[in-house]
């Protein structure tokens, strides 16, 4: 049974429409809005979803945004909060944030090349065995091999190191200058663990975007199985301020949510439930509590 079935009609999926351009207030007084772009490829993100969670996000914008999966950034760089804690558990991905926060500059020379691709991923798990994953150059051959390597995929094996392949796209814009980053991402704070060791404060804003839940598997992507969709719902259900968690609207998380008192609502999200054969747009939940 497909989750469109198990709906009732005030709870059909919104299909979406372009996505407005989202200002921060506070910053346009003296100067145009800034549109950042996230400047990562990551997957799973969100920038279509800022639209939808923009109004949500309006009546608490003087609260702290929290992400305990920040992944992208494409929320936060779509809702713009003055204030924001932004977590997730890979410390590469945090890492290259705080050199961002200081104005990183890239250094190493970059092209889109097999050869100095494959040369750049040996250095960078090199790196990592060294112990040297806060260095400048790390995060910035962690930033190279995410634009140029496959599908912007982070993925590594039992050992820990990097493994995905080479992309071969057809053209890369590198980024050289990440100052334009600085102001927006100076008050943030990124820290890296395990979303459930975040001590939150009562009234902050909670946005959660777990890696998807994948019917009838029990290991997802990143190793986020069902007893960590559980761990989080609950754990948020305890939290006191507002709160929205997103996910893939497959039948046992939809029934999780509902039982924990969740306010649910349904997207139809721009991808299909998977790329080699069934073209059943993917629907997506968010679940809303003290909103
Ligand atoms: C769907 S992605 C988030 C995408 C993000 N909202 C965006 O728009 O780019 C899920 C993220 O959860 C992180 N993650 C997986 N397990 C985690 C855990 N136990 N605690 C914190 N972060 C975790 C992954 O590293 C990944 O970046």
């Amino acid at each position: 049974m497909g989750v469109q079935s198990i709906l009732p009609e005030s709870e059909l999926p919104v299909t979406l429409t372009a996505t407005p351009p989202v200002t921060r207030p506070d910053l346009m007084q003296d100067q145009p809005p800034i549109q950042l772009k996230p400047p990562l490829k990551w997957a799973g993100g969100k920038r279509w979803l800022v639209p939808h969670l923009k109004p949500h996000w309006e009546n608490h914008r003087h609260r702290r945004y929290v992400e305990p999966f920040c992944g992208g950034l494409a929320v936060p760089l779509g809702l713009q909060p003055s204030y924001a804690w932004l977590n997730d558990n890979n410390q590469h991905l945090i890492e290259f944030y705080r050199w961002v926060q200081r104005g990183l500059q890239m250094e190493i020379p970059v092209a889109n090349d097999r050869d100095l691709y494959y040369h750049y991923r040996a250095t960078f798990n090199q790196n990592v065995r060294d112990g040297r994953q806060r260095d400048k150059t790390t995060s910035e051959l962690f930033y190279y091999l995410n634009r140029t390597c496959y599908n912007g995929l982070c993925r590594f094996n039992r050992k820990g190191e990097f493994n995905v392949p080479f992309g071969s796209y057809k053209r890369i814009n590198y980024l050289e200058d990440f100052s334009p980053y600085c102001q927006m991402l100076d008050p943030w704070r990124f820290t890296t663990a395990d979303f459930e060791s975040m001590k939150l404060e009562p009234d902050d804003f909670v946005y959660a975007d777990p890696p998807y839940d994948v019917p009838f598997v029990q290991y997802s992507q990143y190793g986020f199985n069902w007893d960590d969709q559980v761990r989080l719902a609950k754990w948020l259900a305890s939290h006191l301020g507002p709160t929205i968690i997103s996910n893939q609207a497959t039948e046992r998380i939809v029934s999780l949510y509902r039982q924990l008192g969740y306010q649910l609502h349904y997207y139809t999200a721009p991808r299909r439930i998977s790329c080699n054969g069934d073209r059943t747009p993917a629907i997506e939940v968010l679940a809303l509590r003290n909103i």
